[in-house]
């Protein structure tokens, strides 16, 4: 959790009821996506992504994402 607050995930996601409003909530996305989708989600060039809003997180290291993805996942 600690890097997503760093991160500033919140400015844009919904966490537990606390967050921005922008993007879809994450609390629930371990339900709608897998671990590896998640990060497969990070680390994608913002150019392949169809609603490219989102920053690009392709400079975290692989470990870094899979961290972040474990823990999206396990929320809900
Ligand atoms: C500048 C705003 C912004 C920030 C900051 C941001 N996101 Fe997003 N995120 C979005 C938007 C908008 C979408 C949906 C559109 C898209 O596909 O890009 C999205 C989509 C997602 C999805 C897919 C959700 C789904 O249900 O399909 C995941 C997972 C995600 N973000 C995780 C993160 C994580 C983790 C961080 C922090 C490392 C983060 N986001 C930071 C705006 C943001």
């Amino acid at each position: 959790m600690k890097l997503i607050r760093e991160l500033g995930c919140k400015g844009c996601h919904m966490i537990y009821g606390k967050g921005g409003s922008s993007a879809t909530d994450l609390t629930e996305v371990g339900s709608r996506l897998t671990a590896a989708q998640i990060e497969e989600f990070l680390s994608a060039d913002p150019a392949t992504r169809t609603k490219d809003f989102m920053p690009s997180y392709s400079s975290l290291t692989k470990a870094e994402r899979q961290l972040i993805s474990e823990c999206l996942y396990n929320l809900h």
